[in-house]
């Protein structure tokens, strides 16, 4: 089983987009999912059509299981979801014993799915702690702007301070290109400086395709909303990329 987190520091820059998108084609492709929403905005949730109560908040403050609190919501896809009752839980976890380590025990008996999928805030937090400290693969979804460098770097620092108090074993698996335009002067500069970091670490990009952000509002994954579309072709490509990589 794979535990995989998509973060970046910067907002917008595509992690709620991919988290949505592979999960739906893993589950697509035979592999059984579970996608939880670690956002108080709920992007995650809304996109595929879930409620958005019960979530991962009455999970982590011990009202329900997470067997309780997760939604089937298309065949070999659980979810389980956010809502802003997520933005108290940081102060709620602080407030327990060992802070950091809260998700990693209320999931420990997920065990029978072939990926965890965890889509984050842009935010640093408590509970930012907790999913570096239960997933094993970070998955850096940047976008072509400088600030979205910026927010890697952020995270690479981060990652590499928890992982040593912490001593967690997650490690950045991907690094991927987002809201490519081929055409433009900057992604190209962009391209060579995560180049020059992350070599093979880096996939093929993810170019800029309106179908995209038109998909959440019909509640579909873009290979239901437009399976030709220049979206579904890059996701597809991202998830034999992924597959790649031994799990
Ligand atoms: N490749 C793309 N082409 C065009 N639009 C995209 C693409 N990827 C994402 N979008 C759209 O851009 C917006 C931001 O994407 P998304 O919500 O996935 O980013 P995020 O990193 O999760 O943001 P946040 O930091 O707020 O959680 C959304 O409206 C989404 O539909
Ligand atoms: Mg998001």
């Amino acid at each position: 089983m794979r535990k995989v987190s998509v973060m970046c520091s910067k907002g917008g820059t595509g992690k709620s987009t991919t988290a949505v998108n592979v999960a739906a084609g893993l589950a697509k492709n035979g592999k059984r999912v579970l996608l939880i929403d670690c956002d108080a905005q709920g992007n995650t949730t809304a996109h595929l059509g879930a409620e958005s109560v019960p979530g991962l908040f009455e999970v982590l403050r011990g009202d329900l299981t997470w067997k309780q609190a997760k939604q089937s919501i298309r065949e070999n896809l659980d979810v389980i979801s956010s809502n802003l009752a997520l933005s108290a839980i940081p102060v709620f976890l602080l407030q327990q014993k060992n802070p950091v380590n809260v998700l990693k025990r209320k999931l420990e008996s997920v065990t029978d799915y072939d990926f965890v999928i965890l889509d984050c805030a842009p935010n640093f937090s408590t509970l930012h702690s907790n999913i570096l400290l239960y997933a094993d693969e970070a998955w850096i979804p940047v976008s072509m702007e400088y600030f979205a460098l910026l927010g890697v770097a952020q995270l690479v620092n981060e990652i590499a301070t928890i992982a040593e108090e912490l001593e967690t074993r997650v490690e950045i698996r991907h690094v991927i290109p987002t809201f490519f335009d081929g055409r433009n002067r900057k992604t190209a500069q962009i391209m060579t400086m995560l180049q020059e970091q992350f070599a093979d670490r880096l996939t093929t990009p993810i170019r800029i395709d309106v179908k995209l952000s038109e998909a959440p509002g019909v509640s579909q994954s873009i290979f239901e909303y437009s399976p030709r579309s220049r979206g579904a072709e890059d996701y597809a490509r991202l998830l034999e990329e992924v597959h790649h990589v031994a799990s």
